[in-house]
């Protein structure tokens, strides 16, 4: 298929999708907030007084939700991306991958985290096998550091796609964790291999 074809059909996809419509009517820069809502319904991620890090946070719509949600907060968004400024939250712009990033991290809040979000996903090359591959290492790497920086009882989601990594992630998350589900939120696409894995209380 010829490229501006796929971006018309993309265009009209955007068009009928209900979250789009959705999110533009409520403020929102990203469809993907409704599945951060879901989550946080089935799950119970949010309450007032927390510290949140949003990995892969860019253009903003998960940060947007947390600092609506959460009175009392502090946050700290990351993306490689620049992320235009939300209320009450900071944005460091950055491969989160990258060790003085992750520093950073550590001296912004100088003391454990309630919560580690990650939607951090690489830029789709068309090839569905290794885009799971390196979204998968990008989730390993944020439960490494959620692993590190998370309380006793913090919570740590993050996306993650069906896919050759997919076991091995769910296998290490049972070790960090006391509990791990796995969420496909309606608001993810049906034919998207991505779903969300939520994990609680540090072992
Ligand atoms: C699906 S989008 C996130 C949407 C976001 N949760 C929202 O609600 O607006 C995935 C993001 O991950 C970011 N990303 C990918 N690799 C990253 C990395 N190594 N460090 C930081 N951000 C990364 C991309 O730049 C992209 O903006």
């Amino acid at each position: 298929m010829k490229k501006n074809k796929i971006s018309k059909n993309w265009i009209n996809k955007q068009r009928r999708d209900i979250y789009v419509r959705k999110s533009k009517i409520e403020g929102y820069r990203s469809r993907a907030v409704y599945k951060l809502q879901e989550i946080d319904s089935k799950f119970k991620i949010f309450k007032n007084g927390i510290s949140i890090i949003d990995l892969g946070a860019a253009p903003g719509s998960w940060s947007q939700f947390a600092s609506q949600k959460v009175k009392n907060s502090k946050i700290l968004s990351i993306d490689l991306k620049e992320i235009e400024k939300i209320q009450n939250t900071h944005q460091i712009k950055g491969d989160f991958t990258d060790n003085k990033l992750q520093n950073q991290i550590r001296e912004y809040f100088s003391e454990k985290v309630d919560v580690v979000l990650s939607d951090m996903a690489v830029n789709t090359t068309g090839n569905k096998n290794l885009d799971s591959i390196v979204t998968g290492e990008l989730c390993i790497e944020a439960m490494n550091f959620a692993k590190e920086m998370l309380k006793y009882n913090g919570n740590f989601v993050s996306k993650i796609f069906m896919g050759t990594t997919f076991n091995e992630i769910v296998l290490k998350a049972k070790k960090c964790f006391k509990q791990t589900n796995i969420y496909k939120p309606a608001a993810s696409r049906k034919n998207s291999k991505e779903s969300f894995i939520i994990c609680k209380i540090l072992r």
